[in-house]
């Protein structure tokens, strides 16, 4: 009888969480999926519910955890700034306790140990596009410390248990990502942007709007996700995953506008401290190590992320206040 894969993915029921879940399911592995349930809900994961090989835990990863499993995906941490902020310490927490938790049971069972890292560990970044050997610009007491320095100290924590103990690692730098299932209220601007078009409010822009962004599609990242937990074990990362091409944020309004349709105007507001002016993935390692690069064009994700949260709004319209 062929074993199916036992795999574990924490922060499951969170937007990438999720769509990890559902990759995972249809490739034929088991799926334990863990989360607190502080930003992600059971709605996220509901249609995976009546599939026997899926299974959902309520548990906090700053707690140990002893489970059999051959790999782990550790997906769990708030991720935007409205959500990381809004207990710092208990982010860093996250962050560092859940890194160590993991890495345990990773040691005790022997299994391989994805982490979900972030293009936030370059800070803001004086080297463009960012290489994974840039070491970054981050400010250790502002107020995005919590969740860069929570990162970072992950990727230390990582890279020293592969050195100590010899554990298999794979560490991706996960750069802007967007999709069905991301947070309508969590401040980031795609979902932001096509919220506030889509109940015909302004369209709030920090700064002037020509600071630049990439922005990946998460069908496209989730693929990158498992080409690297598939390589060999001399493979640990860190490997950036996201999607090179540029756009201002003005660009990106214009276009949500466009494709919703909406008479919205644009408003602009001051930029938030140490809130970074250009980042773009250098993705060359993910193209010779994986062969993998985006394929989806950034308005085709944002038709299929508009028709999400166009149902949503309609199921929950007055609970989001974006
Ligand atoms: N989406 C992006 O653009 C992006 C970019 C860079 C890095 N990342 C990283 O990818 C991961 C997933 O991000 P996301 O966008 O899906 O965010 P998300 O907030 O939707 O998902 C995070 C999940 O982790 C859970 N969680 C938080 N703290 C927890 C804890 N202590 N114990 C258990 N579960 C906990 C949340 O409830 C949520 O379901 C995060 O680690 C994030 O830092 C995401």
């Amino acid at each position: 009888m062929m074993l199916r894969k036992r795999v574990l993915v924490t922060g499951g029921a969170g937007f990438l969480g999720s769509h990890l879940c559902e990759r995972l399911l249809a490739q034929g592995s088991d799926v334990l999926c863990l989360d607190n349930f502080f930003t992600g809900t059971k709605d996220n994961v509901l249609p995976l519910l009546d599939n026997r090989h899926f299974e959902l835990m309520r548990h906090d990863v700053t707690f140990p955890l002893y489970v059999e499993v051959d790999e782990i995906y550790n997906l769990a941490c708030p991720a935007s700034p409205i959500h990381y902020q809004h207990d710092p310490v208990q982010t860093t927490k996250t962050s560092v306790h859940g890194a160590i938790n993991m890495l345990g049971l990773a040691k005790r069972v022997k299994a391989k140990v994805f982490q979900a890292s972030t293009s936030e560990v370059y800070g803001d970044p004086s080297v463009h596009p960012q290489t994974e050997d840039y070491r970054g610009n981050v400010n250790p007491i502002g107020p995005r410390a919590c969740y860069d320095e929570g990162k970072r100290c992950a990727e230390t924590l990582f890279f020293d248990y592969h050195r100590q103990h010899k554990m298999r690692i794979k560490v991706a730098r996960i750069f802007n990502t967007y999709g069905p299932r991301m947070h309508p209220n969590d401040g980031r601007v795609v979902s932001n942007f096509i919220v506030q078009a889509l109940r015909g409010k302004s369209i709030t822009i920090f700064g002037d709007g020509s600071q630049t962004r990439s922005f990946c599609y998460v069908d496209d990242l989730i693929e990158g996700f498992l080409r690297l937990m598939a390589t060999g074990d001399e493979v640990t990362g860190p490997v950036n995953l996201g999607n090179p091409g540029e756009f201002t944020i003005r660009q990106l309004a214009e276009l949500v506008l466009s494709e919703t349709g909406s008479r919205s105007k644009l408003v602009f507001k001051p930029l938030p401290q140490d809130d970074p002016l250009q980042r773009q993935p250098d993705i060359t390692i993910a193209k010779r190590l994986l062969d993998w690069q985006p394929t989806v064009p950034l308005k085709d994700g944002i038709r299929r992320t508009i028709a999400y949260f166009d149902e949503l709004l309609r199921r929950i319209g007055d609970q989001v206040t974006a």
